[in-house]
């Protein structure tokens, strides 16, 4: 039996076919697009066809690595980048391109939303989570203030990897992972906050998709499809989920106790827990998962977005990357690169941008750049491991996921700088693996404990430990780089 699991992110689309019986992944395909080009500053958009595209181009070319097997399909998981606006109209049809997750053009509507509610403390006792510009709910608010004749035609909303449900099954429905992530969700009682929604307007109460559980499988593959594809006609399409909360099935975190943390255009860290996981600061979102529990999560705006800037800036390829920023000390010499490229989320800096800081003769050269460059995205994480740590959830050691986590001296200094071991996954790709591993479940084929004991597996070949020399080091860092970000943000600089 087959499952393929979809994760369309913002880069890319990636498809992964896992056979259930063997446990491997036996046909992978990708395909990349673009943000829609010369917007202003914070906005930050993709055409919702592009993915559709890309979710055709990947199937087809799994299912043509299959050939005839092609017909073991049974089920198919979509993981999708949270937070992202999907309007539609009466047609359903997309009605403007979808503002992303890193979209940072709704700060005003989040102040409103925080005016409105008794500030950030308002919005956590109602619903669990403050109003961050990457939600989804404020991206409403704005359309409705700034594109009016847009908004007066919403028939109905989804997120990113709703419309993909959507277009597999032609079902509208949220699950109550990526719902979490839309802002008006009480992820106490996992129901719409009714005030919160009349806030936009009365008119959205009736917008909202249905919502239910992730266990629930989505639909059934349209027919047009499966004959289009040549799978069979029963083939499910599971709930699905946000990209983290995929990501947390395909790496095994389902229970109390672990710690993922994916190296991605963004960077997520995330735990499963049996209750909600309530920040009194909203730094750490207090998110649904997508297997009926709840993920606390941290997310920083700027991880591979900054590796991949520097690398850019030398025309360096990936390994080329790998040897500079071991040729440069830990700790850069004490030089910082406040990572904030495209804003940032954790800490909240949405207008925020990237800053260096300490150079001298000395350092000032590709290799320190490159090095401090690293350093500084994978602080932006540790710094939400400490509201972790404040808030009790203290790991034994983290999980990588995500394309960074690929790289071997990242990984050894993700060890050094949040003082635990790291240990990548036997596929980089989790979040796919999570889909297919979700649509396994939904089609009865056991439950997530075994088969996540069965597919997910650690390379303990890539297990990096601690230095003890370097974690104080490390510390320091972190320390100077909340130091440097706070003295610039009070002077108005970030
Ligand atoms: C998490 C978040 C990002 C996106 C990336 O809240 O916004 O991790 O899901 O696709």
């Amino acid at each position: 039996m087959l499952y393929i699991g979809i994760d369309s992110g913002t880069q890319s689309t990636k498809a992964v076919v896992l056979d259930l019986e063997s446990g491997a992944i036996v046909a992978q395909a990708s395909h990349s697009y673009e943000l829609i080009p010369g917007l202003p500053a914070g906005h930050l958009e993709q055409h919702p066809g592009d993915w559709i595209a890309a979710v055709k181009a990947t199937i087809s070319s799994c299912l043509e690595q299959l050939g005839s097997r092609r017909t073991s399909v049974r089920g198919i998981g979509v993981s999708g980048q949270q937070h992202g606006l999907v309007v539609l109209d009466e047609h359903d049809e997309v009605i403007r391109p979808a503002k992303l997750w890193c979209d940072t053009s709704t700060v005003p509507q989040c102040g409103q939303f925080a005016d409105a509610f008794g500030g950030k403390e308002g919005l956590i006792a109602r619903a669990g989570n403050t109003m961050l510009p990457g939600y989804t709910i404020p991206k409403l608010l704005w359309l409705k203030q700034n594109e009016p004749d847009h908004f007066k035609r919403v028939r109905s909303f989804l997120l990113p990897h709703d419309y993909i449900n959507f277009f597999l099954t032609g079902v509208k429905r949220m699950e109550f992972g990526d719902a979490s992530g839309t802002g008006i969700l009480n992820v106490r009682t996992r129901e719409w906050d009714t005030e919160l929604v009349e806030f936009i307007d009365p008119a959205v109460h009736a917008m909202l998709p249905a919502l239910g559980s992730s266990k629930v499988a989505h639909g059934t593959l349209l027919p047009v499809l499966a004959a289009e594809w040549g799978l069979s006609s029963d083939v499910i399409i599971s709930a699905g989920g946000g990209d983290n909360m995929m990501g947390a099935i395909g790496t095994g975190n389902i229970a109390n106790g672990i710690i993922t943390a994916s190296f991605g255009t963004s960077g997520t860290l995330y735990g499963c827990a049996e209750k909600p996981v309530i920040d009194p600061n909203g730094e750490i979102a207090s998110f649904c998962d997508s297997t009926d529990h709840w993920l606390p999560l941290a997310c920083t705006m700027n991880v591979t977005v900054v590796t991949e800037q520097v690398r850019g800036w030398f025309g360096w390829d990936l390994a080329e990357m790998e040897r500079q920023v071991a040729a440069a000390p830990a700790a850069a010499g004490g030089v910082s690169f406040l990572p904030y490229l495209n804003g940032e989320r954790t800490p909240n800096l949405p207008n925020g941008s990237g800053v260096i800081h300490g150079l001298n003769p000395a350092t000032a050269s590709p290799a320190y750049l490159m090095r401090a460059a690293m350093e500084g995205a994978t602080l932006g994480l540790a710094y939400g491991l400490r509201r972790f740590d404040a808030l009790g959830l203290t790991p034994g050691e983290i999980r990588l996921t995500g394309g960074g986590s690929k790289s071997a001296v990242w990984r050894q200094i993700a060890a050094d700088v949040f003082g635990v071991p790291v240990v990548s996954l036997a596929t980089a790709e989790g979040a796919g693996l999570g889909g297919a591993i979700q649509a396994a479940h939904a089609d009865g084929q056991g439950s997530y404990e075994a088969l996540c004991a069965r597919l997910v597996s650690l390379d303990e070949t890539t297990r990096c430990l601690p230095d003890a020399d370097l974690v104080p080091l490390y510390r320091d860092k972190l320390d100077k780089q909340i130091a440097l970000t706070t003295v610039l943000r009070d002077a108005g600089l970030l």
